[in-house]
């Protein structure tokens, strides 16, 4: 039989994994699980990735060895998997004594069959630090839109690429000094000598067609060399003989070693076994899963490395991100969930449900929206899976303890049997969420069956014990098909069946046997996240015009500009200034106030002045970066974006302290007051 190895992308052992990171851990449980169940001879096969600069840098950092850093790393990862019951045949390590072995087979392959060439390269380099310095490590102002704090490799704020030499005023990150440029000879692999190579095993590959697209792309483009060595200090493996060949030390990139992690990670499990690694990687089935970010690296790099030392090609699956409720996680909008955090709150068969009946064979992002995962988890696992299997497991329990005839439903069988056919190919086919279609359609079909037999009416029937039999036997069966997404819930199920650990191929309709008193199978979902928003949204605003109110005294009608739009605002300040004062005002206003006529007048804000005890005001400041439209926000709060009333608005309290305004003792970022006393506050 093939023997398979399923991986996904060993995480970096330099951060906690979040509910992102556990989409990908997810599917490949899932797919392993299937192939177990299936019958096939697999391992799920990870590592946690240990070298390279972030790693070392962040255990220096916490004054912690870098080894005994990346280790604590490495032990969180296999406590989180273990919470979302994620189960890795071996999670080892690329730092290690067999990823060591295989780094320097693979280098010393390359070398041989003439892939390696060593070139002299022009890099940052930090004097004080006495180190080279990784795009990332050096930071300045975008040459194209001057937009400052901008990493070396990459504008965020306009999107160009270009050299970290070109940018205005670069500085290092670690030691905030001008980086110099300096020279050393490096190690390259020449990718183009694989460009036939590669560009055959992509056309006869059934990856997907996004990804087939890029990959198109950058071969016309053409491959260019790869550096795949690193000046210390580097955690990571020295390069033997480097510093005769280049004049100084040099250690495998950290891209180079962490893929061959999954080779030795398995030799790591297999030696433990007495079995042999070869005969997964050399003749097996490789199945990479891994998420958009990295395909450059799994789908061109790794597979010419493989192809010089003669191992299987993989096949790869690809997904896409997570957001939450719809955007990019984000700490500041409290929708940032590490794996620690998201399990104290809900279940690991919860998130794994509402994974699977998202994810397909598309790289698209995947919106875990908490509205949808509340309505998935009670409507839809407990209201129909759950339901059925329940509902029929107690009452076949609780009436007849053992099942011993089971209707004859031939037409629904068939039906049924052709459902599971098709299951059993979207599992192969990572399309997850039509598997969990079919499943549900079986259930749904379950549910119907048994109201219209309405066992209840007349329990010790022949026809009422046959129907629930055939009830109890779609439950055993669903209990098999679900194993792969929901093992809990299946281990419930066969266990109330006296059963255990059951295969695809058990699945039957005659199954007849003893019945123990089934447990609850599915948590509801009570509760969702409170965001923590800040309920004023607070955006910048130009005054550019000011007249008197036609029907009230004290007050001013404005109008205000955001940038994209003008507001109308209503406000009374005529005691305090005059109109030329207030045109060309730039301020801080409140611009989700529910929209009310004052005397008359259309008021849409409000603006935001802090007064202090002895009648000084100020208007709150915008930084001068700040241009009219933009918001800002309390340290960590997101603006809510929700209408509020005057009522909420007066009863938010902001207070100044030297020069600044907090809320709830966080600070309102790039705005400041002056002129008013500590204590001022915000009306
Ligand atoms: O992107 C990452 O998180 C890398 N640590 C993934 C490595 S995957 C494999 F090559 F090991
Ligand atoms: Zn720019």
């Amino acid at each position: 039989m093939t023997k398979s190895i399923v991986t996904c992308a060993l995480p970096y052992a330099n951060g906690k994994l979040h509910i992102g990171h556990m989409l990908e851990h997810i599917q490949g449980d899932v797919y392993t699980r299937f192939l177990k169940i299936i019958g096939k001879d697999a391992l799920f096969i990870g590592g946690a990735d240990m070298h390279g600069t972030p790693v070392e840098l962040n255990a220096a950092k916490a004054g912690i060895d870098v080894e005994v850093f990346a280790e604590a790393y490495r032990k969180e990862f296999v406590k989180n998997f273990k919470d979302y019951l994620v189960e890795y045949d071996n999670f080892y390590k690329t730092h290690s004594p067999e990823n060591k072995e295989f780094a320097e087979f693979f280098f010393k392959t390359l070398k041989e069959k003439g892939f390696v060439k060593i070139k002299s390269m022009e890099q940052m380099y930090d004097e004080k630090a006495k180190r080279f310095l990784p795009d990332r490590y050096v930071k300045g102002t975008c040459p194209k839109c001057q937009a400052e704090e901008q990493y070396g490799d990459i504008c965020e704020s306009c999107g160009t690429i270009y050299n970290p030499i070109d940018l205005i005023n670069p500085y290092s990150v670690i030691t905030q000094t001008k980086p110099v440029l300096k020279t050393s000879k490096h190690y390259f692999i020449e990718l183009s000598k694989f460009t036939t190579q590669l560009k055959e095993w992509i056309d006869q590959s059934n990856f997907q067609s996004e990804i087939k697209n890029w990959l198109q792309n950058w071969m016309n483009e053409g491959l260019e060399d790869w550096c795949i060595s690193r000046d210390e200090p580097y955690f990571g493996f020295e390069i033997p003989g480097s510093e005769k060949e280049t004049g100084s030390k040099k250690f495998f990139y950290v891209w180079l070693d962490a893929p061959i992690g999954y080779i030795s990670s398995t030799k790591n499990y297999t030696d433990q076994h007495n079995w042999k690694w070869e005969d997964y990687w050399k003749g097996g089935e490789i199945t990479h899963i891994l998420g958009k970010d990295i395909v450059y690296f799994h789908y061109l790099f790794w597979p010419a490395m493989l192809m010089a030392v003669g191992f299987s090609l993989p096949k790869i699956q690809t997904h896409g991100f997570i957001t939450v409720n719809g955007k990019k996680m984000s700490k500041s909008r409290g929708t940032f969930f590490t794996a620690d955090d998201f399990i104290k709150l809900y279940d690991a068969e919860s998130l794994r449900f509402y994974y699977a009946s998202h994810l397909d064979n598309k790289v698209v992002d995947i919106n875990l929206d908490f509205k949808d995962f509340q309505a998935v988890i009670n409507n839809v696992l407990m209201g129909n899976l759950g339901n059925f299997c329940y509902r029929t497991l107690v009452f076949a329990q609780k009436n007849y303890l053992t099942i011993e005839t089971v209707a004859e439903e031939k037409e629904l069988e068939q039906e049924i049997t052709t459902l599971i056919t098709e299951i059993k190919e979207h599992y192969h086919t990572f399309d997850f969420k039509n598997a969990v279609k079919k499943i549900l359609k079986i259930s749904d079909i379950g549910n119907q069956y048994f109201q219209k037999a309405q066992p209840w009416s007349d329990k010790d029937s022949d026809e009422s014990k046959a129907a629930v039999g055939f009830c109890v036997n779609l439950a055993r069966t669903l209990s098999i098909l679900v194993q792969p997404i929901l093992p809990i819930l299946s281990k419930k199920v066969q266990t109330t069946l006296s059963e255990e650990n059951l295969m695809w191929k058990d699945i039957s309709f005659k199954w007849t046997g003893v019945l123990q008193k089934p447990e609850q199978l599915v948590q509801k979902i009570e509760t969702l996240p409170i965001s923590n928003d800040f309920p004023i949204q607070m955006k910048v605003g130009e005054i550019i015009e000011v007249k008197d109110h036609p029907n009230a005294d004290k007050l001013y009608v404005m109008h205000v500009n955001f940038g994209s739009e003008k507001k109308q605002i209503v406000a009374g300040l005529k005691k305090h200034f005059t109109p030329e004062e207030l045109v060309g005002t730039k301020a801080v206003f409140c611009v989700n106030l529910k929209p009310a006529k004052l005397r008359g007048e259309l008021s849409q804000g409000m603006s935001m002045i802090a007064e202090d005890d002895e009648g000084n005001l100020s208007w709150l400041n915008p930084s001068e970066d700040i241009e009219l439209g933009q918001e800002v926000q309390f340290e960590g709060l997101k603006n809510a974006e929700k209408e509020i009333t005057f009522d909420e608005f007066v009863k938010i309290k902001l207070v100044a302290k030297d020069g600044k305004i907090f809320y709830d003792g966080k600070e309102l970022q790039k705005v400041s007051v002056s002129g008013v006393k500590d204590g001022a506050t915000v009306r």
